[in-house]
């Protein structure tokens, strides 16, 4: 088929993993999360006891860590490692607290990141642009030509709500408060390198507070089929 990139952008707890990846099921198209791709360099950094504030390590890590990434039904799976041989699965790992609390550290990183969005548009053109690909700068940096350019936002009431939920989940026991301070801390840091609560020019903003996950999913589903 044509190339059909479905660029989603948006803060955490937005909802976007979740919603991306079902509709890059519905769809037939692959789906690559690029946060999975930073919590993993994140990982492999911690793991490797390297300053996460020298710079010029993190970005020679960025460029020979191993990474993969694929789509179980429903599910992202993610491998990773200092180098292929110590490559293991980090599907769960990426997704910890101590993860999450440094990975703006390697956000924040622009050798690291020239490094990684190198890598998810290699991984856009290894599919032919048959997919969603969902992060903070895919509609402007990554992919600005994408075909179908989105950013889904929440009130923060509802994000908090949402993460609190997905933490609890997978057997995390952070207060309330812990995964509202984590959470804003996080975006603070992370809008000092990308632009993801407004819109780009051109990007069309769906606001999901107050809709559930399948109505959330037909709205992307519609907008899709009104651009293309
Ligand atoms: O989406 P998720 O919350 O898993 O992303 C984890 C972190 O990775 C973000 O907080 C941000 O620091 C970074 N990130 C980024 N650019 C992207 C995707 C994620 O800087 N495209």
């Amino acid at each position: 088929g044509k190339s059909l990139v479905i660029a989603i952008d948006g803060p955490s707890g937005s909802g976007k993993s979740s919603v991306a990846r079902e509709v890059a099921r519905r769809l037939g198209l692959a789906y690559q999360d690029t946060g999975a791709m930073y919590r993993a360099l994140t990982l492999v950094c911690l793991e490797s006891q390297l300053d996460l504030q020298n710079q010029a390590a993190v970005e020679a890590l960025a460029k020979r860590f191993f990474f993969e990434q694929w789509f179980d039904p429903g599910v992202g799976m993610v491998s990773a490692g200092i180098d292929v041989e110590h490559a293991l699965d980090v599907t769960e790992e990426i997704r910890l607290p101590r993860v999450s609390e440094a990975v703006s550290a390697v956000a924040t990183n622009l050798g690291a990141r020239t490094e990684l969005i190198r890598r998810q548009r290699a991984a856009i053109e290894s599919v032919r642009g048959r997919m969603v690909v969902e992060g903070r700068d895919i509609t402007t940096v990554v992919a600005p030509q994408a075909e179908v350019r989105l950013l889904l936002t929440a009130s923060e009431e509802a994000r908090l709500a949402r993460r609190g939920a997905q933490l609890a989940s997978s057997g995390e026991t952070q207060s309330a408060a812990d995964v509202a301070r984590q959470v804003l801390a996080r975006d603070a840091k992370d809008s000092t390198v990308v632009e993801f609560q407004r819109a780009a020019d051109g990007v069309v903003t769906i606001d999901s507070s107050d809709l559930d996950f399948e109505q959330t999913v037909a709205a992307v589903i519609r907008l899709v089929k009104e651009n293309v």
